[in-house]
């Protein structure tokens, strides 16, 4: 089924995101393709430049605008976007905690941020954006 642009705008941004996850889960051995620095302060850099200049507003953007319709239309929805949300909290605290990490735990809490936004993103694409088309009236998509 086509996408909505809405849903297309947020899959873009999620293929960015997957390329810092790459960056971020293989920790000292970032794939050399992606010219990722593979020093811990330097990729932490690299990393919150991302976060606040995309991560941090397609969280909320996400919260904002697909959770709601998500959880008001579907059960599964609803039960879907619980622990879609409880992960946005987890990559917030993570992002906090990365912020002022020392190593070692720099560089674990990077590898964990990376797992964690890789398999966030698996579910969001192949779980909940394709239930959104099934389940959301297109009036309500035509909103967003
Ligand atoms: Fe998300
Ligand atoms: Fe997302």
């Amino acid at each position: 089924m086509k996408r909505h642009d809405k849903l297309k705008k947020l899959s873009r941004e999620h293929q960015r995101a997957l390329v810092v996850a790459m960056a971020l889960k293989y920790g000292p051995n970032p794939p050399q393709q992606l010219d990722w620095p593979a020093e811990p302060d330097k990729k932490r850099i690299k990393f919150l430049e991302f976060v606040d200049a995309e991560l941090l507003r397609h969280l909320q953007e996400e919260e904002n605008t697909i959770f709601p319709l998500a959880e008001a239309y579907s059960t599964t929805g609803r039960r879907l976007c619980v622990t879609l949300g409880m992960e946005h909290e987890l990559m917030r605290k993570l992002v906090s905690e990365i912020r002022t990490a020392q190593e070692p735990e720099l560089s674990e809490l990077l590898i964990d941020f990376g797992l964690l936004l890789e398999q966030h993103i698996r579910e969001e694409e192949r779980e909940l954006f394709e239930l959104m088309p099934e389940i959301v009236p297109p009036f309500e998509m035509a909103e967003l």
